[in-house]
């Protein structure tokens, strides 16, 4: 749930493709979080789907012709132009996207399109041919020059069995767009790099200590801040989730390996969030063999790992412009003094404290309890959220700060 959907006027504009089907899932979903969705169809997309589908799911009369009288409104091109925060445009068929690309407002959805000073995410599906025709890139490349968000489409088999670029994007990658176009981009040009997931510390070739991170919290900070704009570098650890549209994904197993991808991206960074929970100990040796049952006991010795955060802080102030520095600390009791005791030791700039003993908190559920300290003294508790709206408080603090700090 992304409370930057609540509220917001989206409209909704169908065209004439067999992907027409999957936008009724996706109003369903952009309805369960809040936003207030007008169908408007194109003629050739009632070929595909019944505007009564799309009257049911957005609960609003569906528009379809320019001055059909059909709705209380004679001519609704300029009210929802007018009235709307975002225009999607999903499926997008080639005749569509040449329509908007040539200024033709002689239907009702392209005339709210030109008429509207809304955001417009434009998702184009349709053959893959035509898709790659030089007209259809040629159009498109005109309609990001005024501004619209095009998402790329997806390959694979299409409805009409070829292959190729030309498949409706999945909704989560829809999303991110959506939301992207409706966040203030308070983090364009700055690039972050973000750390997440546990690492895993094999001590034989099937066997390794690990903790129980999924990375969900850290996968958040990167996609909340892709969305505000940011360049954003994630470095994961071990785990299943889907990387986030839009970040630059890097595959780690060890503390090792994160600790020198994190050292050789450091001076890129204007911003490094520490969200990984990081072994602390390796074994000290690794058997080439899988260790066989032959003995009642054995003993694994284990050494300490590198202190990835410890170091940053240490060595960030060599630099003109220092980077800040965002750590997390998974705690079970005196959660604020032992916060603010890792900030000192590490030097950084904000620690986000986590109660690990909370059923609703912590490692591998879906929300968060955090309390959000910075070196300035200040302390803020968030009630429980989703981690995407933690992640979202947290970079709301890190940007007001970073702010009054230039
Ligand atoms: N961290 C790190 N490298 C390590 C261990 C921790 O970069 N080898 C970072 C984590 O990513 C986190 C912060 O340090 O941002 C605090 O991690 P946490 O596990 O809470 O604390 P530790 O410093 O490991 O201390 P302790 O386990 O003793 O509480």
């Amino acid at each position: 749930m992304s409370p930057v959907l609540e509220n917001k006027k989206i409209v909704c504009g169908i065209t004439g493709s067999i992907a027409a089907y999957k936008v009724c899932d996706w109003i369903r979903s952009l309805r369960r979080e809040g936003a207030e969705i007008t169908a408007v169809l194109t003629d050739s997309a009632t070929e595909f789907v019944t505007p009564l589908t799309f009257a049911a799911l957005t609960g609003k009369p569906v528009y379809r012709k320019m001055f059909s009288g059909q709705n209380e409104e004679r001519i609704p091109h300029i009210s929802l132009a007018r009235g709307c925060d975002l225009i999607l445009v999903a499926p997008a068929t080639a005749q569509t996207i040449s329509r908007f690309a040539h200024g033709m407002a002689d239907d009702l959805l392209a005339a709210i399109v030109m008429a509207t000073e809304a955001k417009v995410v434009i998702c184009p599906a349709m053959n893959s041919r035509m898709y790659l025709h030089p007209a259809t890139q040629e159009n498109i490349g005109k309609l990001k020059e005024y501004g619209y968000l095009v998402v790329e489409p997806d390959c694979g088999m299409m409805a009409c069995g070829e292959e190729g670029p030309g498949r409706l994007p999945e909704w989560n990658q829809v999303r991110e767009a959506i939301i992207s176009t409706l966040t203030p981009q308070t983090l364009y040009g700055k690039t972050v790099l973000v750390t997440a997931g546990p690492t895993e510390e094999p001590f034989d070739p099937v066997r390794f200590i690990g903790n129980r991170s999924s990375g969900k919290m850290g996968y958040a900070m990167a996609a909340v801040a892709c969305q505000m704009g940011a360049r954003v570098i994630l470095i994961t650890g071990p785990g299943s989730l889907p990387a986030p549209a839009g970040v630059e994904l890097v595959r780690v197993r060890t503390a090792e390996e994160m600790y020198m991808e994190v050292m050789s991206r450091f001076d890129t960074a204007d911003i490094v969030v520490k969200a990984a929970a990081v072994s602390d100990f390796r074994p000290a040796e690794i058997s080439s063999q899988k260790i066989k049952k032959t003995h009642e006991k054995i003993t694994l010795q284990l050494i300490q790992n590198r202190d990835i955060l410890q170091k940053l802080g240490e060595i960030k102030n060599r630099r003109i412009n220092p980077p800040l520095l965002i750590g997390f600390a998974a705690e079970s009791d005196h959660l604020v003094e032992y916060g603010q005791e890792k900030m000192q030791k590490k030097n950084l700039d904000f620690i986000a404290v986590n109660d690990i003993t909370a059923a609703d908190s912590g490692f591998a559920v879906d929300t968060n309890r955090i309390i959000l300290l910075d070196r300035q003294g200040g302390q803020i508790e968030f009630p429980l959220l989703s981690k995407e709206e933690t992640a979202r408080r947290i970079w709301g603090r890190v940007v007001s700060r970073a702010d009054r700090s230039t």
